[in-house]
């Protein structure tokens, strides 16, 4: 009897705003997530961010202390025949995205089983949302004409500042949008500021990680907030 090979969940990070900490959340996802499996992390990005931190930290003479894969590729011609690949080898693949309208985000979202959709809890930030939403309802639509199932929505928020109230004012704000963050938040702090050639704490995106595997109602110890609807649209 044929079986189906196993194939990597896809989670990418999209907005094509810049500076919203995609490329972060992408690297300390991956580092999270290689307790659960084997991990590649995708710089789809010309900048090349989630690559310069990997090089940054890597020992090329000791690769493995780098607890996953790391692989370039910003041409979106290439790309979708490389995800169909890697799918077979990883459990996780996890994908930065450029912070501009660009063909290779398309073809991530298309490929994908979540995106993600980070964002500074400033008004500012906030209102570019529904843009980048859009692009992933759009691209399910295509997806669903080839009866591919839709790709899941996330919104999480970003750079909190967990001693003000701008994490009650952002949910207030994406209600006013008929839109809904996640629950767990990531805090700002220096030490993520400061990255480069640093290895990531695991606690920060640990509840983000929990509850985007569906894992706990309630993180513990982390920067959850009270309970809000998970779905972003
Ligand atoms: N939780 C955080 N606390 C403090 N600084 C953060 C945090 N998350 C991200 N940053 C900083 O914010 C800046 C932007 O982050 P990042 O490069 O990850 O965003 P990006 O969305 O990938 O940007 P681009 O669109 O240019 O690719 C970086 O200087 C990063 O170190
Ligand atoms: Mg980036």
């Amino acid at each position: 009897m044929a079986t189906t090979p196993p194939q990597a969940r896809i989670i990418v990070f999209a907005n094509p705003k810049g500076g919203a900490a995609k490329s972060t959340s992408a690297i300390h996802t991956a580092w999270n997530l290689a307790e659960r499996g084997r991990v590649l992390l995708i710089d789809t990005d010309q900048q090349q961010d989630a690559y310069g931190w990997y090089a940054s930290v890597v020992d090329p003479e000791q690769p493995d202390q780098v607890p996953f894969h790391v692989h370039r590729q910003a041409d979106d011609k290439v790309y979708q025949a490389e995800i169909k690949k890697f799918r077979q080898e990883y459990d996780f693949i996890v994908v930065d995205t450029p912070g501009k309208a660009d063909r290779i985000v398309t073809r991530a979202v298309f490929t994908a089983d979540d995106v993600v959709v980070t964002t500074v809890p400033a008004g500012t930030e906030l209102k570019n949302l529904p843009d980048a939403l859009a692009l992933i309802e759009q691209v399910n639509e295509l997806r669903e004409q080839i009866e591919q199932p839709p790709a899941r929505p996330h919104v999480l928020l970003v750079r909190m500042d967990v001693r003000t109230n701008v994490g009650t004012k952002a949910r207030e704000r994406l209600a006013e949008m008929r839109l809904s963050a996640m629950r767990a938040t990531i805090p700002h702090r220096v030490e993520i500021l400061d990255g480069y050639g640093r290895v990531p704490r695991r606690d920060y995106y640990a509840p983000f990680v929990e509850e985007l595997l569906g894992g706990a109602d309630v993180p513990q110890g982390g920067q959850a907030a009270p309970a809000a609807p998970a779905a972003a649209v």
